[in-house]
């Protein structure tokens, strides 16, 4: 269990504390490396390559936060665990955003450093951190957001079933799949909508069924607590499950045991259960929608997201991520906004959350087609938008199709030159992903000069390789 040869490294001007540490850590099992000073624990570091840097923020001469810099620029990557005084919370939340694993609080518990030790040298050889700019790279940094991520950290190593709470659109599939990533698990993450799935149907998803136990059942079927094995479920929009359905989950997270319909063998399966919902169980309970025992045992750890209210200093940075991602699809060299653009941005509600904003943004470079997003240009989109539809709302059929937001603005436009150039740039970019972004083919499908395609890709500043490395070869 104890990984006896990890070398860890204390830093902290006070002697006493830094026994302290040792005491608690060799008797781990732990190798322990000593420094009083920041410049000390950089050398020691380079030298002695540890595991693992212990670091306290406050000390003289080069404090936790320069040193953690210092030790950055020299090249060292592994963890840094932040040791903050009363406080300083605040500088250590800064540390972990610009990159400690984690921080811990003085007086420092036995359990709360044993438990962030573990954690930091365990995931060293297996995190692996999203790549900037992907559409699944978490964003936020407010602090209100940062404690969550940390708390989600912290226990994803655990077995601990979580409910995730909190509005509509603030991230809760984001965090329970960052739990699953983060934990030890590596068997699959396996998601079940509650609401989704009709009563009838959501017994044999669950826990699968055997051919011909029912009218249908034409083959066996393995339910999604087997499929999740060893690995995580995740009961999503839980508040939506049926009372029966309630019983029977109930029963398979005591038991540890599931029996698929037409069967009587039980299966016995280890599964850590994440479960979120937007509706206040409380309530439900109260109003004997949903079963109390079941509640208790789904919500060993609540982690309620923060709504996009509470953490507006995110907004500006989430609207220069979603624009990124988006403006790469649009095929722009970047898609930036400007700083009064994001105040205006920031300015806003939203009632739909981080889902709300993103649609907007990506509305906005859609429709702006511009690198450079002005707060005018954002102001022309609010201007005339009455409804931005969510994920959710744009299955409403039989309706007709409203025009696409950049067809109702291409009319908008009064100058005749900037229609046709933007007709033109749309043309181009649907154009490259038809020829797999080959700029011969598509200037001899296109009929042009390949001399005249470069012209233009430069004169619309679209990027092709950016095009090509976000939608891949394929055509
Ligand atoms: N911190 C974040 N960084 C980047 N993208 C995010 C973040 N939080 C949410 N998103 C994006 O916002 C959208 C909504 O997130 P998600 O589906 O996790 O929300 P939810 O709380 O599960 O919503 P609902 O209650 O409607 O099910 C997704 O497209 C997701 O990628
Ligand atoms: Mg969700």
């Amino acid at each position: 269990m104890i990984a006896m040869s990890k070398r860890i490294l204390i830093v902290d001007d006070e002697k006493d504390i830094v026994e302290a540490i040792a005491n608690i850590l060799t008797l781990e099992g732990y190798a322990i490396l000593k420094a009083y000073r920041g410049y000390e624990a950089v050398k020691t570091a380079v030298n002695e390559k540890p595991d693992l840097v212990i670091l306290d923020v406050k000390m003289p001469i080069m404090d936790g936060m320069d040193t953690l810099h210092e030790l950055r620029q020299k090249g060292f990557k592994k963890p840094v665990i932040i040791i903050s005084g009363h406080g300083d919370i605040k500088t250590a939340v800064e540390a972990v955003r610009l990159g400690a694993f984690d921080f811990l609080e003085k007086p420092l518990s036995r359990n709360g450093l044993l438990i962030a030790v573990q954690n930091a040298v365990k995931t060293t050889a297996e995190q692996e951190p999203t790549e900037p700019g992907s559409r699944n790279e978490i964003i936020g940094r407010d602090p209100a957001f940062i404690q969550c991520l940390r708390v989600a950290e912290r226990i994803a190593p655990t077995t601990a079933p979580v409910l995730i709470t909190g509005d509509t659109g603030t991230g809760k599939e984001v965090v329970a799949r960052y739990i699953h990533e983060y934990s030890k698990r590596k068997k699959n993450f396996v998601e079940v909508n509650c609401a989704a799935i009709p009563d009838e149907l959501i017994e044999s998803e669950l826990f699968g069924h055997m051919k011909g136990s029912f009218t249908g059942a034409i083959a066996d079927k393995t339910g999604k607590f087997v499929a999740a094995d060893g690995g995580t479920l995740f009961l999503d929009e839980i508040g939506d499950m049926s009372l029966k359905t309630q019983a029977k989950v109930l029963r398979a997270i005591q038991e540890k045991i599931i029996i698929p319909i037409g069967s009587n063998t039980p299966i016995s399966v280890n599964v850590r259960i994440i479960s979120a919902t937007n509706k206040n169980l409380a309530q439900e309970i109260e109003e004997n929608r949903f079963r109390e025992d079941l509640f208790y045992r789904l919500n060993v750890i609540e982690l309620r997201m923060p709504s996009l209210s509470e953490r507006k200093s995110d907004i500006p940075l989430m609207a220069d991520h979603f624009a990124t991602i988006s403006g790469k699809e649009n095929g722009l060299k970047q898609a930036q906004f400007t700083d009064d653009a994001k105040t205006l941005l920031a300015e806003r509600d939203y009632p739909g959350n981080v889902r709300e904003l993103k649609n907007l943004v990506e509305r906005i470079v859609v429709i702006s087609q511009k690198s450079t997003i002005s707060m005018e240009d954002v102001k022309m989109i609010l201007d005339n938008r009455f409804d931005i539809p969510g994920e959710d709302f744009q299955e409403k059929a039989d309706l007709p199709a409203p025009p696409s937001p950049s067809e109702t603005d291409f009319f908008k436009i009064n100058s005749l030159k900037e229609f046709r150039d933007r007709i033109e740039r749309l043309f181009i970019i649907e154009k490259l992903k038809q020829n797999g972004f080959n700029i011969s083919r598509t200037a001899e499908i296109m009929e042009t000069p390949r001399s005249n395609l470069y012209k233009k890709l430069e004169q619309y500043d679209i990027d092709v390789k950016e095009l090509e490395a976000y939608y891949g070869k394929e055509i």
